[in-house]
């Protein structure tokens, strides 16, 4: 009997509700809610799934500083560093920018990470939406200019983890001095954002390459996947989206000579997930009741440039009052799935201050039961629009209780997903054999 196609989960690790209650500053001890960030990557051991994930920015936000409710937002591979000591199996997948970290202090940090966790690292490849001015240019580049910088400094970022066999490791010879030299060879990269000698100072791993993972799904972001990306961690709201994303990657993965499934789609699954659908629904709906309608208003103008203070609630928005398609936006991903989702649907006004796209990041949202989430999932997962997921929890702990205890023993009775953990690296958990 062959094995079913399986389902690859990861989770964010998001601050608990308990990190608010326990805040406390005492005996010159502030707490950090590390503490918690670990148990939950070790519930998330237990439940066997892939990986834990961590998205990142190099900003100071407001809104993301209330979305960690008091907790501290650390360097996520910091962070990871110190969850691997408490985990054995699960991967851990940090995020980190191309637009802004040196390539050495890239592959140095990450080929730690996987020292450190045993050969379970993997790297989200971002290329930021802002934080320019934290490292000196006023504006942030431009799409393209991230890209082919992204392209440039994850190549340099591979030849350097090359230039360090980790065979050096095993030299005990009275020349051996000598004998690393001649192993750990310069890789001289002159190219047009770097210039980098190496070799690197850190040994390649011996559980092989690093899975790399990627955010960003313009034209020039899909290129970028299709050439080096294992997985893509992707917004898509709804089925269409997934399928046209899938679709696409498959094809762009097979122009770079790559296998057709090379490269795994992810999206982001922002659940709420209650005992009946309206408990599901309320949690939901207090999740994001802080959204008031000008800051709703504000997250339209900042994801597509559109203002609609001037129109009523009731007032349909049409493809006519649409910003001009070429103008710069922070992320064309989710610029182009609000334009979408207005060209193809119409919404009023007091609709599309509803969506995803404009409050969620523009996340799939999955609300109800334990099984009618897992239906969700499923009717996905068969009509080809994911390869699997990252879950993001929402609402109060119980929903994340219920993901665990009820949500990930359907797929495993459905077959489409591990008992337990058959290797002990993220590539062993992802199935990519490569090298
Ligand atoms: C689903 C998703 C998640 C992202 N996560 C991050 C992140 O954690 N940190 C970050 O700086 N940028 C993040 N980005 C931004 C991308 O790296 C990229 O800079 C942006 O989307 C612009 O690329 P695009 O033109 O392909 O959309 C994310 C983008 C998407 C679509």
């Amino acid at each position: 009997m062959s094995l079913k196609k399986q389902l690859c989960i990861g989770l964010t690790l998001v601050p608990s509700k308990k990190d608010k209650e326990n805040l406390h500053i005492d005996d010159n001890k502030i707490y950090s809610g590390i503490d918690e960030q670990i148990e939950l990557a070790q519930r998330a051991e237990k439940a066997k799934l892939d990986f834990v994930f961590k998205a990142d920015y190099l900003v100071a936000h407001p809104d993301l500083i209330v979305r960690n409710k008091g907790s501290v937002i650390l360097d996520p591979t910091l962070l990871f560093a110190a969850i691997a000591r408490e985990t054995q199996k699960i991967g851990v997948v940090t995020t980190a920018s191309t637009s802004f970290n040196p390539p050495y202090i890239l592959a140095r940090q990450l080929q730690s990470l996987n020292w450190i966790s045993n050969g379970r690292a993997g790297w989200n490849i971002v290329t930021s939406i802002n934080g320019a001015e934290n490292f000196g240019n006023a504006m942030m580049p431009s799409s393209e200019e991230r890209y082919a910088k992204a392209a440039e400094c994850t190549e340099l970022v591979r030849k350097l983890w090359k230039s360090h066999p980790y065979e050096v490791l095993g030299v005990d010879s009275a020349d051996a001095a000598e004998v690393i030299r001649e192993m750990i060879q310069p890789i001289d990269h002159e190219g047009e954002f770097f210039h980098v000698k190496g070799p690197l100072n850190v040994p390649a791993h011996f559980s092989g390459t690093m899975p790399l993972f990627q955010a960003g799904a313009s034209e020039s972001g899909r290129n970028f996947a299709a050439s080096v990306a294992d997985a893509i961690f992707a917004a898509t709201p709804d089925i269409e989206s997934g399928i046209e994303l899938c679709k696409d990657l498959r094809k762009r993965a097979q122009q770079n000579g790559r296998q057709p499934d090379a490269i795994r789609v992810l999206p982001g699954l922002y659940f709420f997930i209650g005992d009946t659908y309206e408990e599901a629904q309320e949690m939901y709906r207090q999740a994001h009741q802080h959204l008031t309608v000008e800051r709703r208003y504000a997250l339209v103008e900042m994801v597509l440039g559109l203002n609609l203070r001037g129109l009523s609630l009731k007032e349909k928005v049409t493809a006519g009052i649409l910003p001009d398609a070429n103008q710069s936006v922070r992320s064309k991903t989710h610029a182009d799935l609000l334009r979408r989702f207005i060209i193809k649907n119409e919404p009023t006004v007091e609709q599309l201050l509803e969506r995803p796209e404009v409050i969620g990041s523009a996340h799939w949202v999955a609300v109800g039961t334990p099984q009618e989430v897992f239906h969700q999932i499923m009717e996905r997962f068969e009509a080809g629009a994911l390869h699997g997921f990252i879950a993001i929890p929402g609402g109060p702990p119980k929903s994340l209780d219920l993901f665990f205890s009820d949500v990930i023993p359907l797929f495993v009775e459905a077959g489409v997903f591990r008992k337990d953990y058959t290797g002990s690296t993220l590539c062993e958990h992802l199935g990519i054999f490569k090298e």
